[in-house]
């Protein structure tokens, strides 16, 4: 399995923090943000990774990550995504030639877990499975891609709402994803959406048509780090569980 860290867009939410460099490179607790997600596939076991990033900081990458061999990276690559807010699908189509006909697991840039999914992608074989997260916090689930369950079979998710106004139940849709190589026709199907994103929502949705997505539930702390709140409980977070980790 390969994996693909998706760094691009402008980190808009984050001025005037972005204005100087590329939000995942900003700093969670001792470490740059994207240092979280490239662990996590490299905990799962994942160690030849694509990151795809964009806009005008997108050189910085090389300073931090080099090689990735430091993050136990065995093959690092980079992709550069032209149209920096086209949207997570359009980031990910770029992996498609690295990919080579196999099957992929993508993590956003700027997620950071201690879920390990090892398992996950151990058994994964075809489809899709996409993760969910319970949220206690009813504002969060506008932010989000998120789940309308099956009103006869509620393991079953029926469709996914991408930033809902009237969300239909309390879980979201954390950005990591394992998908199989089909993944790259359905986001050319896709149409860019009102605010003019290729939604990986639509991407997931043409798994749902097919019967061909399953998820699970993300075991452990997760959050994004791409808003001013969110950056500072991952900071608290990782920097609580570092402490702890010294003792
Ligand atoms: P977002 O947080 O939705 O977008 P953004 O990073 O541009 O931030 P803002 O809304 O504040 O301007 O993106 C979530 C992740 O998806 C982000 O970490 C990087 C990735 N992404 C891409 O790789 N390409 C894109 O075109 C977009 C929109 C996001």
């Amino acid at each position: 399995m390969k994996g693909v860290v998706l760094a691009g867009g402008l980190g808009t939410r984050l001025y005037p923090l972005t204005f100087a460099t590329n939000k995942h490179l900003l700093p969670v607790y001792d470490q740059p943000m994207v240092f979280y997600p490239i662990r996590t596939l490299v905990e799962a076991g994942i160690s030849e990774i694509i990151l795809v990033t964009s806009g005008p900081h997108s050189g910085d990458f090389i300073s931090v990550l080099k090689n990735g061999k430091e993050l136990g990276v065995r093959h690092l690559e980079y992709a550069y995504q032209e149209r920096p807010d086209g949207g997570i699908a359009d980031a990910l189509l770029l992996a498609e030639d690295f990919a080579a006909n196999g099957n992929i697991t993508v993590i956003l840039g700027d997620n950071t877990t201690d879920a390990n999914i090892k398992k996950d992608v151990d058994s994964f074989k075809e489809g899709a499975l996409i993760f969910l997260k319970k949220v206690g916090d009813k504002k969060e689930l506008g932010r989000f891609g998120v789940p309308v369950f099956d009103t006869k079979d509620a393991g079953k998710i029926a469709a996914i709402e991408e930033k809902p106004k009237e969300p239909k139940s309390n879980y979201v849709i954390p950005g990591v994803y394992i998908y199989d190589n089909n993944v790259f026709d359905y986001i050319r199907d896709c149409k860019p959406s009102w605010r003019n994103e290729l939604e990986i929502s639509d991407v997931n949705n043409q798994y749902i048509k097919r019967s061909t997505l399953r998820w699970a539930e993300l075991d452990g702390f997760w959050s994004d780090a791409g808003t001013f709140d969110t950056l500072y409980q991952a900071n608290k977070y990782w920097a609580e569980k570092g402490r702890a980790n010294e003792k």
